[in-house]
This record gives C-alpha cells, sequence and structure tokens, in this order.
C-alpha cells in the first residue's frame, strides 16, 4: 500500500492526535465484529435478547453467560501488531488520547495506558444497585454472581443499548476530537452514536481525519483519507514510516 505524503507529513509533525477504535480493530485478534455479515455478533445474536437493560431484567442468567462467553473468547486472544503500533505512536506523538469503542481491554493489554472506554469493558463487573466495581468469581454458584456487599446481582460493566455513556468518558472523548491536529478512525463502522459522531466532530474542529477500514463506512467519503485495509497491516506501515524511516519504506530494500 503506498501511504499519501501528505498523510505522512501532518501525521509525523502532529502534536495531538486522537485515535477512535471500534470491533475491527479487534478482529485480526480473533475478537467478532458486531456487523460482519457471516460473522458479526449482531448476525448470530439479537441485540434486544443480550445488550439491553430490559433483556437483563428479563433473562439475567442468558445475559450473564452471554458476556462470559464472550469474556472466555477475549481471555484467550492476544493485541496484534496494530495495538503495538498505536502503543508505538502514543510514546511518539506529544499529547495522545485513546478512544475505544471495544469492551475487550486489548488497548490496555498491549500497554496503552489512559484509554477512554465509552463503552465500559468486560472483564469488569458492577453492582447493579450502584455499590461499584466487583471481582467477577472464577465459578460463580449462582448466575449472575452477587455483589459481594449487597448481595443484589453483578452485572457487565459494559453499556448497552438504551443506556447512557459514561458522562465523564464522553467529555474527555469529545474534548480530544475537538482540539487534535490529526483525528483516526479505526475499525469501526462509525453507526453507533455518540463514538459514531467524533470523526465528524475533530473535521469539523478542523483536524484532517485518516480513516482506516478494508470497507467503506458512512465517513469515508468526507474523511481527508481513506485507506482501506486492516489495522493490523495499515497502522504498523504507518508508523514504521514516520518514526523508523530507516528500517521500512525505503522500496529499495
Ligand atoms: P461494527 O461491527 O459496527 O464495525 C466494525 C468495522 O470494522 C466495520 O466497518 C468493518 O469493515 C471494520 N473492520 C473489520 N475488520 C477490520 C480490520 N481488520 N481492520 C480495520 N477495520 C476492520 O463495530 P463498531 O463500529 O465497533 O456497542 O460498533 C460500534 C458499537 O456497536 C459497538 O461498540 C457495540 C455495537 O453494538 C454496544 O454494544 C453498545
Amino acid at each position: 500500500m503506498t501511504l499519501p505524503e501528505d498523510l505522512v507529513e501532518k501525521l509525523g509533525s502532529a502534536r495531538r492526535v486522537a485515535v477512535l477504535t471500534g470491533a475491527g480493530f479487534s478482529a485480526e485478534s480473533g475478537v467478532p465484529t458486531f456487523r460482519d455479515a457471516r460473522t458479526g455478533l449482531w448476525a448470530r445474536y439479537r441485540p434486544e435478547d443480550l445488550a439491553t437493560p430490559e433483556a437483563f431484567a428479563r433473562d439475567p442468567r442468558s445475559v450473564w453467560e452471554w458476556y462470559a462467553w464472550r469474556r472466555d473468547l477475549i481471555a484467550k486472544t492476544q493485541p496484534h501488531a496494530g495495538h503495538r503500533a498505536l502503543l508505538e505512536m502514543s510514546r511518539r506523538v506529544p499529547i495522545f488520547t485513546l478512544i475505544t469503542q471495544n469492551v475487550d481491554g486489548l488497548h490496555e493489554r498491549s500497554g496503552c495506558a489512559g484509554v477512554i472506554e465509552l463503552h465500559g469493558n468486560l472483564m469488569r463487573a458492577r453492582c447493579t444497585m450502584g455499590c461499584g466495581e466487583a471481582p467477577i468469581p472464577a465459578a460463580p454458584e449462582i448466575l449472575p454472581p452477587p455483589c459481594p456487599r449487597c448481595g443484589r446481582p453483578l452485572r457487565p460493566d459494559v453499556v448497552w443499548f438504551g443506556e447512557c455513556l459514561p458522562a465523564d468518558a464522553v467529555a474527555r472523548a469529545r474534548e480530544a476530537a475537538g482540539v487534535c491536529d490529526v483525528f483516526l478512525s479505526v475499525g469501526t463502522s462509525t453507526l453507533v452514536h455518540p463514538a459514531g459522531a467524533l470523526p465528524d466532530a475533530a473535521l469539523e474542529a478542523g483536524a484532517a481525519v485518516l480513516e482506516v477500514n478494508p470497507g467503506e463506512t458512512p465517513f469515508s467519503r468526507r474523511a481527508t483519507w481513506s485507506l482501506r485495509g486492516k489495522a493490523g497491516a495499515v497502522l504498523p506501515l504507518l508508523v514504521d514510516r514516520i518514526w523508523k524511516p530507516t528500517t521500512q519504506g525505503r522500496g529499495d530494500d
């Protein structure tokens, strides 16, 4: 893939960079996306049965078991070259903000600190009555397991459809999109708001926006650059070209 020269220049000299990632970012680690027509979770399951407060009130055990299945699947995965490229970028850019819609914790496992988790993290649980975070027992006797403080059911610490996103996370994400020089939208369909509106917010505030996605999204045509490729291939290429120019990108070696 040929990287646009103006992208290399702009990203290489940017003081503030914000990155939004979605399920496609984790796809190469083996975590299913939501909207892939064949393998996406929403092709096999109905969100209204599993990812709403009403579903949890109706059938808490099934909802807990579905998240436990996803938690087990994620525990077996590893960050990939794209996660490592973002970690490298975070060390090179003076002010770097990583915003994710993913609930798998893979960015944190790759070593990134201060990740803004817009949709929570399914490796955590919290009390349905507001006691706060609680450890997930390895082999719970009751599903959902009870809160160790008040005995009421625990729930996955994720945002369900119909629920508000954590206000501080949204505020920090909007702030980062509003002040960055370059914004990257990687592995997201941009269909779910408010996260999906961040690339446009960055554009409107004057940032240049790069989209990395093997497919087209509703945002693609407005992106400053739209690179059609996988996160695990494109990001290492970009990072190596900008920050390790002696080992990569010479074309003659
Ligand atoms: P989607 O499943 O909607 O979109 C995944 C995007 O990743 C698609 O545009 C794919 O083309 C792209 N993609 C697939 N493989 C890729 C790869 N290797 N590299 C880069 N891109 C790739 O996932 P999200 O946009 O994250 O919310 O979905 C947003 C939210 O909808 C999720 O956080 C979740 C879901 O319902 C909640 O559960 C609240």
